[in-house]
């Protein structure tokens, strides 16, 4: 709680701040870094009950901005709250986590709240992205990099990682720090380096959360460019390592989150190495239901005051079908545009022609263009059975076991192969099981592919086996 002789007690209007304690966290957390101690710090906001969290909220419905680009946080972070208090719990009982969802679902969005949240709380917090590490050297020398910034030559924890790490941690250039830090490491010494590290880490007065995001990116990149077996036994040698790290350092003193669009557990499940990742607690951040993509489309819209009529945002929903928060604050923005063009104010009539015109149009095609390079990046020579599949449930409405039959005479190893890439497009939420077959999840992405193949695509039960695949 606010020290009460900073609120004016007739109004609840905070007057000042201090130089040390929650007020402190506030500033941070309201964006006012800069603020020295003794400053005072007065808000127009009525505050009657002053809990950090209140505080924030009453901020947050003051200047929400159009984001449409990388995660979010702070002021442009929409609700979350269950997911906030669920992964939060789980961190702060100790609990290694695999956070998973579709991409632009706003994972990497809750772990870095989580993540800003906790540090105001007294904890250590580490966010590394692997998604263009190329080998295990790299992402220990981004989690080197990222630890960095905790680390000074004189702690004695940080001595033991020895002068690979130390001779770095001076260097005042990000740039270099991190060129220095990749230096040193090689095929040889990746593992004790970043056992060495992780113990560091654990080893500080506060509690440390460490995430790496994008994991699954890195260990299927490793796995396409290396040969099978030896592929094989990187991931499998990688994951195991970190298991093993993390099982003999006390999981309160560091928590590990692991993140990524692309499902780790079917490709973990493919190898036949489940068992190591077993110890990661799996968390869902799935999509926003109805009310809350309403809500969220009315908080940008008051920000932005940007006038529109009544049934506008549940007309957006529906027209998206599923409430992906990065779809909702597109398609926010490309009204928001549209209405730059003279118009006072967003009708229902317009949210069609938006959609057709704007999302899936150039500008909208841009955006939708990355996921396509995202599952084949995922996928490998398994994609253009993604896009036989995606094709068939966008223009029939429904991939159905006799065009899956039909798919089936196409490929090599069919079966399998076609029940793998099921189980990914499942997992990673484009598509979702129904009775008759497999249907997409949203309206936008159906429209997409449907908008992609439109005018040369054969049926499946049209097609002849050309050549092997
Ligand atoms: N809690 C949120 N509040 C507002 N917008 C969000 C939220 N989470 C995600 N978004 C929107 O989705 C985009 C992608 O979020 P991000 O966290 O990068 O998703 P992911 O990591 O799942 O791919 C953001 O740029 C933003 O437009
Ligand atoms: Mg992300």
């Amino acid at each position: 709680m606010l020290r009460d002789d900073l609120i004016t007690p007739a109004t609840g209007v905070i007057v000042g701040i201090g130089s040390k304690g929650p007020e402190q966290d506030i500033c941070c957390r309201l964006g006012t870094s800069t603020i020295s101690p003794g400053t005072t710090l007065l808000l127009t906001t009525i505050v009657t009950s002053a809990s950090i969290n209140e505080i924030v909220t009453l901020n947050k419905e003051m200047s929400m901005r159009i984001s449409t680009g990388r995660w979010v946080s702070g002021n442009d972070f929409f609700d979350r709250e269950n997911e906030l208090t669920i992964l939060s719990k789980l961190v702060r009982d100790g609990n290694h986590v695999l956070v998973t969802g579709q991409r632009r679902m706003g994972k990497t969005s809750v772990i870095q709240e989580l993540g800003q949240r906790l540090e105001a709380q007294g904890w250590n917090f580490f966010f590394t992205d692997a998604e263009a590490a190329t080998c295990e050297e790299d992402v220990i020398a981004d989690v080197a990099q990222a630890a960095q910034r905790i680390a000074s030559s004189k702690s004695h924890h940080f001595s033991k990682v020895g002068s690979w790490f130390l001779d770095c941690i001076e260097e005042v250039s990000v740039y270099r720090v991190r060129a220095k830090l990749r230096a040193g490491l090689t095929t040889g010494n990746w593992r004790r380096h970043g056992k060495e590290l992780l113990l560091a880490c654990a080893a500080q007065d506060k509690p440390s959360l460490l995430v790496i995001d994008e994991l699954p990116i890195f260990l299927k990149r490793m796995l396409r460019e290396s040969g099978e077996s030896e592929s094989k036994q990187r991931v499998e040698t990688f994951l195991s390592w970190l298991r093993q790290a993390l099982q003999s350092i006390n999981s309160r003193s560091l928590v590990v989150i692991v993140s990524g669009s692309i499902g780790l557990q079917p490709l973990v499940w493919r190898l036949g190495i489940s068992d190591r990742i077993n110890y990661l607690h799996p968390f869902r951040v799935g999509p926003w239901d109805r009310d809350t993509s309403i809500q969220c489309f009315h908080r940008l819209a008051e920000t932005c005051q940007l006038q529109v009529e009544d049934g506008v945002a549940a007309a957006v929903y529906d027209k998206l079908g599923i409430g992906i928060p990065h779809h909702v604050q597109s398609f926010f923005a490309r009204l928001y545009e549209y209405t730059m063009l003279g118009r006072d104010r967003v009708t229902v009539e317009d949210v069609d022609l938006v959609y057709q015109n704007s999302l899936l149009g150039p500008p909208g095609q841009m955006d939708l263009r990355h996921y396509e390079s995202r599952l084949e990046d995922g996928l490998g020579d398994d994609y253009t059975i993604a896009v036989e599949i995606l094709a068939a449930a966008a223009l029939e409405d429904v991939f159905t076991p006799s065009s899956r039959r039909h798919l089936e005479k196409l490929f090599n190893d069919a079966p399998g192969r076609i029940a793998e890439v099921i189980d990914i497009l499942v997992h990673d939420g484009y598509l979702t099981e129904g009775a008759d077959g497999y249907r997409y999840l949203s309206h936008l992405l159906k429209d997409w592919w449907a908008a992609r193949f439109r005018g040369h695509y054969i049926p499946l039960e049209n097609r002849r086996p050309n050549s092997e695949q």
